[in-house]
């Protein structure tokens, strides 16, 4: 099968054919129509997930998102069956070797759920590990009704979800983006949007809410110095899908944090698909392209400037 990987370490992404997985205890084989990408693809590319100790066995086939058929059940699973229109997530555990930028992928069933009949598998795709990322981080800050929450990142694939999920509950939601996401995040229901590139996040934040926020969901950004903290009001809480500053700084200013790492499993996953399937969730699509070009989408994400999630369609 054709698999977009990376053939040894420190080497770059590239479409070749690898042989076809077969799924074992618990996992599903799955025809990949469309794969969503996500930053961690990159990530596990250049070998991050090794430095941080979790053996990556090559070749490595990128990609963690799918939407695809099944093809075939290992033992052990239960609520699936050949045939099923499905989506899901490759979870992270060692050795990082599977991916979904492949024409087979197997996927843990955990990590799976049908796919609603009135979601597109390009969108599906989309949803998963983004999708999980928001609604983790939401969990994580306790939103409630009539709070008002700094969204920082919130022009990207994970920033689109949380931005929709926390106005969906009566949040106001405040997010970060330049002049040319404006519009884009106050149709998603951004009640204000701060220019990141401008002056200070939190500086802006405070001239608009002298009191502070009630809580920060941080999706950018790799030095903990710069994550925005000082926009919340004591007593509030930050969540981060990247970095969070030292709990015990957190805690000198009265905050509360929690350092995300999103689980994309079924139970949540089928939540967001039933939202984008019923018109109440939008799965904010940049760019589709072919798995040949995967290498180079790939590229173009880490670039940034993306503005939504590029999708790899291997076509039905
Ligand atoms: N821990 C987890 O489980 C988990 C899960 C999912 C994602 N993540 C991480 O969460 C982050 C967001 O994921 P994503 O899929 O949304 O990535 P993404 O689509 O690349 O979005 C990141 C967004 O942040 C913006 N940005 C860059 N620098 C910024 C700054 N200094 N201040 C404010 N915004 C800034 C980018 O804008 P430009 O495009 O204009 O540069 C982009 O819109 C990534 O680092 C990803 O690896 C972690």
């Amino acid at each position: 099968m054709r698999a977009v990987n990376v053939p040894a370490a420190g080497e770059q992404p590239q479409l070749t054919d690898l042989p076809t997985p077969t799924p074992g205890e618990g996992t599903v084989l799955v025809r990949v129509v469309a794969a969503g990408l996500n930053p961690i693809d990159n990530g596990i590319a250049s070998g991050m997930m090794a430095q941080m100790g979790m053996e990556q066995r090559y070749p490595v086939t990128l990609g963690r998102d799918a939407a695809g058929v099944v093809q075939a059940l290992g033992p052990g699973v239960d609520h699936l069956r050949v045939g099923d229109e499905v989506f899901g997530h490759i979870l992270l555990a060692p050795p990082i070797s599977a991916g979904t930028l492949a024409d087979y992928a197997v996927l843990p069933a955990a990590a799976v759920t049908v796919k609603p009949a009135g979601l597109d598998f390009v969108t599906a795709a989309a949803l998963p590990l983004a999708g999980a990322a928001a609604a983790d981080s939401i969990t994580a800050v306790d939103a409630q009704p009539g709070q008002t929450i700094l969204v920082n990142g919130a022009s990207g694939g994970v920033g689109a979800f949380a931005v929709q999920l926390l106005s969906a509950r009566g949040v106001t939601v405040i997010a970060t983006g330049t002049a040319d996401d404006v519009e884009r995040l106050t149709a998603l229901g951004a009640a204000a949007v701060v220019d990141y590139t401008a002056d200070p996040v939190a500086e802006q934040v405070r001239a608009r809410h002298p009191e502070g926020v009630d809580a920060l969901i941080n999706l950018a950004g790799y030095d903990p110095g710069q994550v925005p903290v000082a926009a919340v009001r004591e007593g509030g809480k930050v969540a981060s899908t990247t970095v969070l500053p030292e709990q015990s700084a957190l805690a000198a200013a009265g905050l509360t944090g929690t350092s995300v790492m999103a689980a994309p499993v079924t139970e949540t996953i089928a939540a967001l698909g039933a939202q984008a399937a019923a018109g109440d969730l939008r799965v904010p699509i940049a760019e589709v392209v072919t798995l040949d070009q995967a290498p180079q989408a790939l590229a173009d994400l880490a670039a940034g400037g993306v503005g939504g999630k590029i999708v790899v369609s291997l076509g039905d």
